[in-house]
């Protein structure tokens, strides 16, 4: 009989058992952990229950009775999947209802869902651009836009993170005549900074640029009851394209590209991201639909997060520990190298309390932190027992 473990030898296979960041991760044992059950704020582990401090479900809506029952009521009505991408067999009603939906909720005219947010974002970078236009991009932002650019061939220039002297200083040395895209983030996921948009619209305005903003973690969070941070900034109509996810507010799957009727209309034969995958399922369609609803009916939970927020960053302000200016609910601490993170990480492990360890490449060198960032869903006991938790890690190291 055929074994599958049959041990095979090439190049390729020696790469992969001598790779670095294989190497790295089981170094630093961060890295998926499993757990069996979570309920609210707390997961467990191994029979333990921990205090999740590193999820995306910002208002905490991911356990929500109206959201729940929308997914079961998707189950019943449509099955489980719909097995085709949009442009082919997969298209249905509560696809364009919910692109509807967001493109309201959102101010712009029309909207495309996809079945992740990496592949929003990826499409809203690559579907756009061609060979001889110019990308201008902040150089902190996320991968799914990096992937969207590395599949263009446009030319791509990079300026310093949130800088809009820079960005207007890269441009000088551009010619006029070129398309031009400039692309960032609304709130950066690992910094926790809010994009200075209207400084960034004055410094390549003169230069007829196409502004790409993806939002995945200020939608949600910031401007009126969530609309975002172009919302937030008051430029909305400014921003060509919104790009971001339903995986964290909206505690669903999925993403949208949002902009005028034109824009979406030519990325929808032009987004190889969703014209060769299979469209949002049932279930997460229905689930984020619900929880869109939520956002706008029941303000309590975006008001509670902003209190935690606040009470949050003022623990750790007191405690002396680096935010990197944080201005949001993705809360860094800077730890400025792997070990000092790893150490930090641990300390608050044993304390009850998870978090994610983020090292470089995916920040940069020195700035090696653990991410942590706090939701609605955490309760007065739980910020007591984080504090505690903090004090102890921070005195220990
Ligand atoms: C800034 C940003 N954009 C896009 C994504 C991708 O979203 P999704 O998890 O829905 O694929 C993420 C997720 O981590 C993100 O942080």
């Amino acid at each position: 009989m055929l074994s599958v473990f049959t041990k095979k030898s090439n190049s390729l296979t020696k790469r992969c058992q001598s790779d670095e960041f294989t190497r790295l991760r089981k170094k630093y044992d961060v890295y998926y952990h499993t757990f069996e059950r979570q309920d609210g704020s707390r997961v467990w582990e191994d029979g333990r229950e921990m205090i999740m401090l590193s999820s995306n479900d910002y208002l905490g809506l991911s356990h929500h009775p109206r959201i729940i029952e929308a997914g079961k009521r998707a189950l019943d009505e449509w099955g489980s999947s719909t097995t085709g991408a949009r442009l082919a067999n997969g298209s249905r009603a509560y696809h364009r209802a919910l692109e509807e939906k967001m493109a309201a909720f959102l101010g712009k005219e029309d909207c495309q869902v996809s079945s992740a947010g990496y592949l929003s974002c990826m499409s809203a970078v690559q579907a756009f651009t061609q060979k001889g236009d110019l990308i201008l991009v902040d150089r902190n932002v996320h991968s799914s836009l990096w992937a969207g650019i590395g599949l263009t061939q446009a030319k791509v220039e990079r300026f310093a993170h949130n800088n809009p002297a820079d960005l207007a200083e890269v441009l000088s040395f551009e010619k006029t005549g070129t398309p031009k895209m400039v692309v960032f983030e609304g709130v950066y996921s690992m910094e926790g900074h809010i994009a200075p948009i209207p400084e960034l619209l004055n410094a390549s305005q003169d230069q007829d640029c196409f502004y790409v903003m993806d939002d995945a973690h200020g939608f949600g969070v910031l401007g009126y009851e969530g609309r975002g941070t172009a919302d937030h900034c008051g430029v909305t109509s400014q921003v060509d394209v919104i790009c971001g996810s339903f995986s964290k507010s909206l505690s669903s799957t999925g993403g949208f590209v949002a902009g005028s009727r034109d824009v979406i209309e030519y990325l929808r034969t032009h987004s190889k991201q969703t014209i060769f995958s299979a469209a949002l399922s049932p279930v997460q369609a229905y689930c984020a639909s619900a929880a869109l609803d939520v956002l706008q009916e029941e303000p309590e939970h975006l008001s509670r997060l902003w209190d935690n927020t606040r009470r949050y960053k003022a623990m750790l302000d007191e405690l002396g520990l680096d935010t990197w200016g944080s201005e949001t609910p993705a809360i860094p601490i800077v730890m400025g190298s792997k070990e000092r993170a790893y150490r930090f990480w641990k300390l608050l492990r044993e304390h009850g309390i998870f978090t994610v360890m983020s090292i470089a490449p995916a920040v940069p060198p020195g700035k090696d932190l653990i991410r942590t960032s706090i939701s609605a869903r955490h309760t007065d006991d739980d910020l007591a027992k984080i504090g505690e938790a903090m004090a102890f890690a921070a005195k220990r190291l």
